[in-house]
């Protein structure tokens, strides 16, 4: 699918922000064609904002302190996004649920970052989770956002051996690079049109 022009994306960030660092390096790398129209973070000191100034980009911070309820916080982003004209929404290390009005104001149009094989190990640490349960592979998940946690249609999973000799820092240095690949990737088999969900699944259609 040819676009004429490119997917204008907005990135959703609670902190470090390495995999909207990810998302930048592939569209300024040309390996990603989209515009990330709009980075928005809950918090005020987010090294994803400071990510976002460093390489141009607006950076929002939302404060959720700043609304009565979830629910008009949640309305002040989608007002945010749609100020800013957002196709794709990337959640990338934001640690808020979102409310049902925001799932389905943009029904297929959220993708999560998870560090686990969905459906194993949702929700917090999932790293760690993986590690104390003693899975022998781990890995990381992009997935679309439904209205539960981490229930989402999955789009693309890297599985990561867990070693012997790890730790559950160990662990996670190794998903989040898988995670730095994954994320990209998933967001440009969007860009190009190649996805469809059908009921729970995904079918991404390869290169021809
Ligand atoms: C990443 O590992 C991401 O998968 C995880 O938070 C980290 C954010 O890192 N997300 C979740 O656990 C969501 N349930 P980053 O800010 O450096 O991208």
């Amino acid at each position: 699918m040819v676009r004429p022009e490119p997917l204008r994306i907005g990135v959703l960030a609670s902190g470090r922000g390495s995999n909207l660092q990810a998302i930048i390096d592939a569209i300024e790398a040309g390996k990603l064609d989209c515009r990330l129209a709009v980075v928005v973070s809950d918090r005020a000191d987010a090294q994803a904002l400071e990510r976002a100034l460093k390489h141009g980009l607006k950076g929002v911070f939302a404060d959720p302190k700043a609304y009565p309820s979830r629910e008009a916080f949640d309305q002040a982003v989608l007002a945010v996004l749609a100020e800013h004209r957002v196709e794709l929404v990337c959640l990338a290390g934001y640690m808020r649920i979102l409310t049902t009005a925001f799932v389905r104001a943009l029904s297929g149009r959220i993708m999560n970052i998870h560090p686990a094989l969905l459906p194993s190990f949702p929700g917090l640490h999932a790293q760690r989770q993986a590690f104390q349960y003693g899975a022998k592979v781990s890995g990381a998940t992009v997935h679309f956002v439904d209205e539960g946690v981490d229930t989402g249609p999955i789009i693309c999973q890297a599985a990561v051996p867990v070693r012997e000799d790890d730790t559950e820092e160990t662990l996670a240095a190794r998903i989040l690079e898988q995670e730095h690949q994954l994320y990209p990737r998933a967001i440009r088999l969007y860009a190009e049109g190649r996805i469809s969900i059908i009921g729970r699944r995904v079918l991404v259609r390869e290169d021809p």
